[in-house]
């Protein structure tokens, strides 16, 4: 692991927001004293009526509760909008990008866009759309998505959004746990100058889950079907509605939105956000995490987050935090390699980005592409990066902040999880030495711990173990949607009074936390999240199909591969054409995300006495390190492994 330590620079520690002295003051004092920390903090946001108490929370199986701010009563939508008209109205919120670089860019000031959500707003409420009722919203980068997002949290409805790569199956579960009965679509997305038929996915999922109403974004100008009675357009719908629209005030605790996401075990969970713990939270990580403040000429800096709406980077990072900080960010519909690789840095360029968040899987495949894509641009205006979702390995990271940066741009690799609603251990950049690979120190209000993933011990000092948080924080999610029982189970049973994140994590002499990766069966696949189970439920439903395992495998570009070991039915023939049909067949199940990189016909599967399959094995010739595969001499038929070993496919 890389020993390199790169100092915070001077004119960061002069100016940034928090510098070091008072990153360690305002630390212990959010740890000593969340009461008044918290409330100080608060004051960021406009508060309809005052809260009570600032935090009621216990970890604890007998009284396990979660509510931050409660009497508190808000509305997000106007934080990130209303609240800026008077000084800002004229001011770009969001530019946005098209997939192709030569279509016209879209400019949005806060003022349009308050009017934009306002009547989108009115029009979801004429279609009867009323507090605490679900909205499905499956569209692509399109300002449209905010849109949509801001306008549910406008009128207190909860958004679920669904990112517009998953399947129609995955589109109709995500529809039919939540019972949303109103989906937000486009006619189709563009991504890297290929199409994505949205509206006909939408279709394909309403033919398992009935609604009422599919709104449709034109977006491309595509020609689809339009069901009489249910679909409406984007632009009929809003069409002659009122342009005023007053924000629903919402108690602190009161839903925001659910996001579905995948877990070791069963269907993705919808991970559920509340209301003024998300705003507090979400806000003030954007604000220390990218020091974001007026630009001496008091300008605000360009912000430029690449994650999609359809994560929950996009939600809190796209969409919530930059507009409730007054930000101008840019919003991009494509991908980093078209027109060609130059594509993320043109835009760059275009804008005069200052910050820039991505993920380490398309700087590693923008790596491999050569330095000249990058140094053919001039970047002049980046002044700090970011990095999230995965770890960021030290030569990405050097590559990044060496050629992407040229030295003079911090890199702030913010851990965090769709749980956690936002940054949890971060370099503040004016405040924390850099460690290529680390993400460093906790957020203000967080208290990370190490135990020993056996005997739950905690473990003092440097070492390595599984990452727990021990008390909560206000950006915390608060249930899995209907079934609370599933999130103590999922979160706080393993070890009981911590939450459990499911990552494995070492601290170093100084205190620095090094993420190792998921120690459950969640694997990483380019940043996005995806259960083994998931994938494994996807291949038994082929009928040639008897048994199926799905383990990570280490990948260059993507962080991790999908490797399946799949056991077919007496009398099939393994074939090259069965491999393939079925890489398409999990394609069309859950999503591209979710291809596998491997498939290993496996005529039997390691497994022990009782039945359970042997993971770790399979992770190890996976790894290809079936050198160290560790006692075997539990397996109810030894000889199994070392048929799988002989057998495995040379990727
Ligand atoms: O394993 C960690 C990894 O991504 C997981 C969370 O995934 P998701 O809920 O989809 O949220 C991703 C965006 C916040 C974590 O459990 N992860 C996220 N950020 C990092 C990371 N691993 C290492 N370093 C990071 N900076």
């Amino acid at each position: 692991m890389s020993a390199a330590v790169f100092p915070v620079p001077e004119d960061w520690a002069d100016k940034a927001l928090i510098g070091e002295d008072s990153y360690a003051e305002r630390y212990a004092r959010s740890i000593a004293d969340p009461d008044g920390f918290w409330r100080e903090e608060a004051k960021r946001i406009t508060w309809l009526e005052p809260f009570d108490t600032v935090k009621d929370t216990s970890f604890d199986k007998a009284d396990f509760h979660i509510r931050w701010f409660t009497g508190g009563k808000l509305n997000i939508c106007a934080n990130a909008l209303d609240r800026h008209l008077v000084e800002r109205g004229e001011q770009i919120a969001i530019i946005w990008e098209p997939d192709s670089p030569g279509d016209p860019v879209r400019r949005i000031t806060y003022r349009e866009l308050h009017r934009d959500v306002s009547r989108f707003a009115n029009a979801l409420k004429e279609r009867g759309v009323a507090k605490g009722d679900r909205v499905t919203i499956y569209l692509p980068m399109v300002p449209e998505a905010a849109i949509a997002m801001l306008a549910c949290a406008r009128i207190g409805a909860i958004h679920s959004v669904v990112f517009a790569g998953f399947s129609p199956d995955a589109l109709a579960g995500r529809i039919e746990d939540c019972g949303s009965r109103i989906v937000v679509t486009a006619d189709e997305g563009l991504r890297g100058g290929k199409t994505v038929p949205l509206k006909a996915n939408v279709d394909a999922a309403l033919e398992k889950v009935a609604v009422d109403t599919v709104v449709v974004f034109n977006h491309t100008g595509a020609d689809v079907p339009m069901v009489e009675g249910r679909d409406v357009s984007w632009s009929d719908a809003v069409a002659g509605v009122a342009e005023d629209c007053a924000p629903e005030p919402m108690d602190a605790e009161d839903p925001l939105f659910i996001l579905y996401t995948s877990g070791s075990t069963g269907k993705p969970k919808g991970v559920l956000h509340t209301t003024g713990g998300y705003a507090v939270w979400t806000s003030m990580t954007h604000q220390y995490v990218f020091d974001y403040q007026p630009n001496e000429d008091g300008s605000m800096p360009v912000y430029w987050c690449a994650a999609d709406v359809g994560w929950v980077t996009g939600h809190s990072y796209v969409v919530y935090a930059p507009l409730m900080n007054g930000a101008t960010q840019v919003m991009f519909e494509g991908v980093p390699n078209f027109p060609d690789h130059s594509r993320f840095w043109d835009i760059v360029d275009k804008h005069q980005v200052e910050i820039f968040y991505a993920a380490p899987t398309a700087l590693r495949a923008l790596m491999r592409e050569g330095d000249e894509y990058v140094t053919r641009t001039s970047r002049a205006s980046l002044k700090l990066l970011g990095s999230v979702g995965e770890p960021i390995n030290p030569e990405a990271w050097d590559w990044y902040h060496r050629v992407v940066g040229e030295r003079r741009c911090p890199i702030v690799d913010t851990w965090w999880q769709t749980e956690t609603g936002g940054a949890m251990i971060t370099p503040l950049p004016g405040a924390i030495d850099l460690k290529p690979g680390s993400a460093s120190k906790p957020m203000f209000g967080v208290q990370p711990a190490l135990l020993d993933a056996e005997s739950g011990k905690v473990l003092e000092g440097a070492g390595q173990g599984a990452l727990v948080i021990t008390d909560s924080w206000p950006g915390q999610m608060r249930t899995v949607y209907g079934d609370d029982q599933r999130f103590f189970d999922t979160y706080f049973s393993q070890y009981p009074g911590y939450y459990f994140t499911g990552d494995g994590c070492r601290r170093d002499e100084d205190g620095y936390y090094w993420i190792t990766g998921r120690i459950d069966d969640v694997i990483n696949v380019s940043g996005h999240r995806m259960g083994t189970a998931e994938v494994e439920s996807a291949l038994v439903e082929h009928p040639s199909v008897a048994e199926a395992a799905v383990v990570g495998m280490p990948h260059e570009v993507k962080g991790q591969g999908i490797y399946a070991y799949v056991t077919t039915t007496a009398g099939t023939d393994d074939s090259e054409d069965l491999r393939k049909e079925l890489v398409q067949w999990v394609r069309k199940e859950i999503g591209p995300i979710a291809t596998p990189d491997v498939i290993q016909f496996a005529p039997s599967l390691p497994k022990t006495r009782s039945g359970k399959i042997m993971r770790r094995i399979l992770r190890k010739i996976a790894e290809n390190d079936t050198g160290s595969l560790g006692d075997t001499s539990t397996l109810a038929d030894p000889s199994v492994v070392e048929d799988l070993v002989a057998n495995r496919p040379q990727a």
